[in-house]
């Protein structure tokens, strides 16, 4: 039979009118979300007017987040600091663990002449972050919930073997322990091929009453694939660091009527193509649950992923709506009204 072809419509960016709680359940996992929604400065209807109404906002998402991601994902939250401040507790709760704070710097002129600081007393704010969680993935050993590099060593002594067989088990001289096995913060994730000959090796060697080991429903091991999709992605351009400098969008890219911008939040399509391409590959699924001008989709379809966003407010929906018609090559799959 010939190759089954993906049709080139598989990767149009699928926008629906109405609130993102009610379509998380029928959107396939993802790999990727970008959440860019309330900032706590009344931004929007319903944007609490202060960062302390942002937690209880964010609960219903964060919940069905954490339900719905797969275990390589990675979540771009972006914010105010002090809104990112108030949300992050909730974020650790369900499950998200921080890995880095990204400032988005817009330069001087995004205030230029218009910021008084005898009235503000404060400096000028040119920025926004970009924070980035994956998620704490716990696996099962004899009763106890382990994260991965507990879980890894605790399977290796449970088949009894001695650690400086691992060396060995992964065909390297002293690699295994020195990286694999160690139990200090320099831990390096084993490889698919790694993991592969330990299991290879406990499962032959270990003590037979234990086996199998390294499997997490106790009937067979992990392959290699699984094991190593049990871990975020992320590839990165050298050079790229946690300070982002990038004016606010503006020329052709930024949405306007007559004079005024159409969005207040609309974001560079640089910084978001550089996060979905940083823990993403070509095929995967990107989330948007708050779409405002779907910027993420059009950045993720550009990468070639395929994205699912929610936009509330039927003004924008329309806006983004057209904006994604323009940026397929066919008309989006779905533009659906809720
Ligand atoms: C900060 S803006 C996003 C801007 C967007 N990143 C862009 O580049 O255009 C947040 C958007 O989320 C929308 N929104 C708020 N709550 C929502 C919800 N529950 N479901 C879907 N959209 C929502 C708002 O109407 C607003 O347009």
């Amino acid at each position: 039979m010939p190759p089954v072809k993906r049709a080139s419509t598989d990767l149009h960016p699928v926008l629906t009118l109405g609130d993102s709680l009610e379509h998380y359940a029928s959107w396939p996992r993802p790999t990727v979300i970008v959440s860019d929604g309330a900032y706590g400065v009344s931004g929007f209807p319903g944007d609490p007017p202060t960062h302390e109404g942002l937690a209880a906002w964010y609960a219903p998402h964060v919940a069905a987040w954490s339900e719905r991601a797969l275990p390589s994902a990675t979540l771009w939250f972006w914010g105010t600091e002090i809104g990112w401040a108030t949300v992050h507790p909730l974020l650790e709760q369900h499950g998200w663990d921080y890995r880095s704070c990204h400032v988005w710097d817009k330069g001087i002129a995004h205030v230029a002449g218009n910021a008084n600081t005898r009235t503000l007393r404060k400096f000028p704010v040119v920025s926004e972050v970009c924070v980035q969680y994956v998620r704490k993935v716990l696996l099962e050993s004899g009763g106890a919930r382990l994260p991965l590099k507990a879980w890894l060593r605790r399977e290796w002594e449970r088949s009894g073997l001695p650690l400086r067989h691992t060396n060995e088990a992964c065909g390297v001289k002293n690699a295994a322990t020195r990286k694999y096995f160690t139990q200090c913060h320099l831990w390096y994730y084993p490889p698919a091929s790694a993991f592969e000959g330990l299991v290879a090796f406990a499962n032959a060697h270990g003590r037979p009453e234990g086996r199998p080991y390294f499997s997490i429903d106790g009937k067979r091991p992990l392959t290699g694939h699984e094991w190593a999709s049990l871990r975020a992605k992320f590839h990165c351009d050298v050079g790229v660091t946690n300070v982002w400098q990038e004016p606010a969008v503006r020329g052709p890219e930024r949405f306007k009527e007559e004079t005024r911008s159409v969005h207040g939040n609309q974001k560079p399509l640089k910084l978001l193509d550089r996060i979905i391409r940083a823990s993403s590959d070509p095929g995967d699924v990107v989330w948007e649950p708050f779409g405002g001008l779907c910027s993420v989709a059009v950045a993720a379809f550009g990468a070639g992923r395929r994205c699912y966003s929610a936009e509330i407010a039927p003004g924008y929906h329309a806006v983004a709506s057209s904006r994604l018609a323009k940026c397929a090559p066919r008309p989006p799959a779905e533009i659906s009204a809720a």
